[in-house]
This record gives C-alpha cells, structure tokens and sequence, in this order.
C-alpha cells in the first residue's frame, strides 16, 4: 500500500473503511470498483485519464495495486514538466509537500484543463472525473468539457463522471443528446455520503 502523506482535503465526506484505498484516492477508485469489481487489473496495458484529480495519487496507484502503467492524471494546478505551480492550490498543503508530491508523482501528471486537455484524438480507454464538473453551472461550461472528454475517449472507451447533482440530469442529457453521444445514470449509493440525489454519468463511445 502505498505511504499516505497527504490526505484530500474532503476526506471528512469519505467513507474510508478497513481494506479500501487510502482517502487521497478514494473518490474516483470507489466508483470504478464498483463498475469492475475485483478486476481493475483488466485495465492493464490501457490509457486511463483522471481529469481534475487534485492531490490524489490515482494514476500512480493504479500502476503501482492494479500495474495499470499508462494511468495519468490531469489538472491545471501543477507544471508537470517543470516541477512548479501554476496556480495556488485550493488544498491546505504546504508548497513543500506540494513540491514534493508533483516530484513523486511526476510521470503520471499531464497538465492541462478539462476544457482543452491536449491529450491526442481517440487515445484514452478509460477516463475518470470526480468533483470536478459539480463545479460547473452554465450548459458552454459543461459543453466544452464533455465534448473534450468524448474526443479524447477511444473508440469503445468509457468515461466516469462523479458526482452529478440531480438538478443538473436534464441540463446534462439534453446536451449530450444534442450531440448523440450514448451515456447513462447510475444513481450514488449514500455510501459516497454526498449531500442530495447524485448521480454518476457514464458516458461510452
Ligand atoms: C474538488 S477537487 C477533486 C479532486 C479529486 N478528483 C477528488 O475527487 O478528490 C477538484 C480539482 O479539479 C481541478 N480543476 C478545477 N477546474 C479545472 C479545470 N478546468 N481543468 C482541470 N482541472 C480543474 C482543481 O484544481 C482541483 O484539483
């Protein structure tokens, strides 16, 4: 198990119980073992993407529990390549550990917004996102991210998104018909401990 150093500054909404992943991961992996189960291990050799992925360590623990290799992770808070901030962080960190956690996970980071993720055409199999675009309240908002997110999907890929607020469905699903891009929803056990009806979206290309 990999050493738990920094912890999500949500960690007092998760439910983190005996055997599952430290908190700074638990968003985004409690979803996807509910939608694989015990087989994550099947997304072995694919391109996973965590979009607006904060201070978890998603891809890298992927890689290092399920030896998911090519998982990355994205947001706009960190220069991946040179080792800086780029905006303040919305965490509690110091800019010490913050520092030292873009060194210890730099091979997984892409930098970039969810907007214009400059990630190639058709290339991710899977793509993640959580508390991220609950943020987001008007429809070009929205628009341009899940466009990004469907472009960017592989043929056959799937792309998670979590939380959704029941208020936001009809906007959402308008949308994406607008654009015919197949999805579904799944409403949230009280599990997440969310506050009101969410729902996750799966959207599949
Ligand atoms: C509430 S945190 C969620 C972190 C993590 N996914 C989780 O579930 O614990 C939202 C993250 O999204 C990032 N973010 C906000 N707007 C973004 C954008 N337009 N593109 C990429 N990342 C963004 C923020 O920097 C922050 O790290």
């Amino acid at each position: 198990m990999i050493k738990n150093t920094l912890t999500s500054p949500d960690d007092d909404i998760v439910n983190v119980t005996t055997g599952r992943p430290p908190a700074y991961v638990v968003h985004d992996l409690l979803h996807l073992q509910d939608i694989f189960g015990d087989h994550l291990e099947l997304l072995r050799g694919r391109r996973v993407l965590d979009i607006g992925s904060g201070t978890t360590e998603m891809a890298r623990y992927l890689h290092e529990e399920y030896g998911i290799s090519r998982a990355k992770q994205l947001d706009w808070w960190y220069d991946a390549n040179r080792h800086k901030l780029r905006r303040l962080v919305c965490v509690t960190h110091t800019k010490k550990d913050i520092l030292h956690w873009i060194k210890k996970n730099t091979r997984y980071l892409i930098s970039g917004t969810v907007n214009d993720t400059t990630v190639g055409d058709s290339t991710q199999d899977l793509v993640t996102s959580s508390h991220l675009l609950r943020h987001f309240e008007k429809r070009e908002e929205l628009e341009k991210a899940f466009l990004e997110i469907y472009r960017i999907l592989k043929p056959g890929g799937m792309a998670v998104i979590v939380p959704i607020h029941r208020g936001k469905v009809k906007l959402i699903t308008s949308l994406l018909e607008a654009y015919q891009i197949n999805h579904e929803w799944i409403p949230i056990t009280p599990e997440y401990k969310i506050e009101g009806r969410q729902f996750r979206l799966i959207i599949t290309k």
